[in-house]
C-alpha cells in the first residue's frame, strides 16, 4: 500500500523509535488536554498516594492523538516499566503468560488494538485482571490438573481504535476509560512549536500555524509534516521553516489547505462528480477508486466526516455543499436538492 503522509498510524517502527524520544513524558507535559486529562490524573495520583497500582485503564479513539504516549506517561509517573504488545500479535496464551509473569507491581502492560485479541486470549486475561492471577492446565486426560500462578499488581492499559468492537465482558474489566479527542488548531499549533525545539529547527509563528491547520486534528501528522518541512527547508532554503517554505513543502506533498490530500480528493471527485452526489455504497467506491474498503473507513472518512466534507446516510455516501465549493466543482442539477449543507 503506497504510504501516505496524512496517514495517522505509525508510519513505520523507526518512526514509532523516532517519536518516542520526543514524547511527552508525563500526563502534564501533554499539551491540549490537562481538562481532559483531570479524571486520569486524579485516579493516578490516587493510587500512587495509597501506593497501589492505578486500576484498569481503556483508551479509545482515533489512532495518532496520543493512547500510546498517555501509557508511557503513566508508568513513568509511577516509576514502573511499560511492556507493549497487541491484540493481533498475541496469538497464544502462552505469549501472554510470559509476559504477565514478567511484570511487576505498579508496571504497566499495553495492549494496543485490545479488540482483536484472540478469543482464548481475551478468556485468559480476564482473572489476570480481576483477581492478578492465571490459571493453566498441565497434562491431559485423567491427570489434568489446573496450576494457578499468582501475578504482581500490573496495569492493564488497552488502547483501541474501535471501542464498539470490544467483547462486553472485556469492557466490564476495565474501571477507567479515557477517550482521546482530535486537537484544536491552536493546541496543534503548540505541538508544532514543541516538537520544532526539540528537533532544534527555527521556525516563524505564521508557518507553525499553517503546519497546524493543515493537521487534520492529530499530532502524529503534525509531527510528519515537520519533519519533511525541515527537510525541505534545508535543501531549498537557509534551514529557517517560514511561511513560504512551509507552503510549499506541504503543496508538493499533496496535502492542501484543509489538510486533504490526493487520496481524499480523489474519494471526494468520485461521489461528486462520478456519482453525481452520491448517495453511493462503500464497496463501489473502493472498486471506482481500486483502493481498500478499510482505508477508505478508517483513514479517509472520518477526517471528512468531521470538517462536512461528506455526508454518511443509510444509503451510502454523499457529497456536501461543501465538497463541491472543495474542489471548485459546480454542482449538478441532479444533486441541488437534498443537499446536505
Ligand atoms: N498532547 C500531546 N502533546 C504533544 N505531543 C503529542 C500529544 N499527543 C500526541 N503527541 C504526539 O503525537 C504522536 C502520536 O501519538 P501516539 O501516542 O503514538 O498516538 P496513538 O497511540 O493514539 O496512535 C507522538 O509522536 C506524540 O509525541
Ligand atoms: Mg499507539
Amino acid at each position: 500500500m503506497r504510504q501516505r503522509i496524512v496517514d495517522p498510524r505509525p508510519l513505520s517502527d523507526e518512526d514509532e523509535r523516532f517519536n518516542l524520544t520526543r514524547r511527552p513524558r508525563t500526563l502534564d507535559e501533554m499539551i491540549g488536554l490537562s481538562h481532559q486529562l483531570e479524571p486520569l490524573r486524579i485516579a493516578l495520583t490516587a493510587a500512587m498516594e495509597r501506593d497501589e497500582p492505578l486500576e484498569h485503564a481503556l483508551l479509545d479513539g482515533p489512532p495518532g492523538l496520543g493512547k500510546t504516549t498517555i501509557a508511557h506517561a503513566i508508568a513513568n509517573e509511577m516509576g514502573a516499566k511499560l511492556v507493549q504488545s497487541s491484540g493481533p500479535a498475541l496469538t497464544k496464551t502462552g505469549d501472554l503468560m510470559g509476559i504477565l509473569t514478567s511484570l511487576g507491581n505498579r508496571d504497566v502492560l499495553l495492549i494496543d488494538e485490545i479488540h482483536r485479541m484472540p478469543v482464548a486470549v481475551e478468556e485468559f486475561i480476564y482473572p489476570a485482571m480481576e483477581e492478578r492471577k492465571v490459571q493453566f492446565v498441565v497434562d491431559r486426560g485423567a491427570f489434568a490438573k489446573t496450576i494457578e500462578v499468582p501475578l504482581k499488581g500490573f496495569t492493564l492499559i488497552g488502547a483501541t481504535t474501535k471501542a464498539g468492537l470490544l467483547s462486553k465482558p472485556l469492557r466490564e474489566r476495565f474501571s477507567i476509560f479515557h477517550h482521546v479527542e482530535f486537537y484544536k488548531p491552536e493546541h496543534l499549533n503548540a505541538i508544532v512549536l514543541r516538537s520544532a525545539k526539540l528537533l532544534e529547527v527555527p521556525i516563524d509563528d505564521a508557518a507553525a500555524a499553517e503546519i497546524a491547520r493543515r493537521s487534520r486534528g492529530t499530532p502524529r501528522i503534525t509531527n510528519n509534516y515537520l519533519k519533511r518541512v525541515r527537510d525541505f527547508a534545508q535543501v531549498k532554503g537557509d534551514g529557517r521553516v517560514t511561511l513560504d517554505v512551509a507552503t510549499k513543502a506541504l503543496d508538493m506533498l499533496g496535502v492542501d489547505k484543509a489538510g486533504l490530500d490526493e487520496l481524499d480528493r480523489r474519494f471526494l471527485r468520485a461521489i461528486a462528480d462520478f456519482y453525481d452526489g452520491g448517495p453511493v455504497g462503500i464497496e463501489t467506491l473502493a472498486a471506482t477508486l481500486n483502493e481498500d474498503r478499510g482505508t477508505l473507513e478508517d483513514v479517509v472518512e472520518p477526517y471528512l466526516l468531521r470538517i462536512g466534507l461528506l455526508n454518511r446516510t443509510s444509503k451510502g455516501r454523499c457529497a456536501t455543499r461543501r465538497s463541491y465549493e472543495h474542489l471548485g466543482l459546480e454542482i449538478p442539477q441532479s444533486a441541488q436538492r437534498g443537499l446536505f449543507v
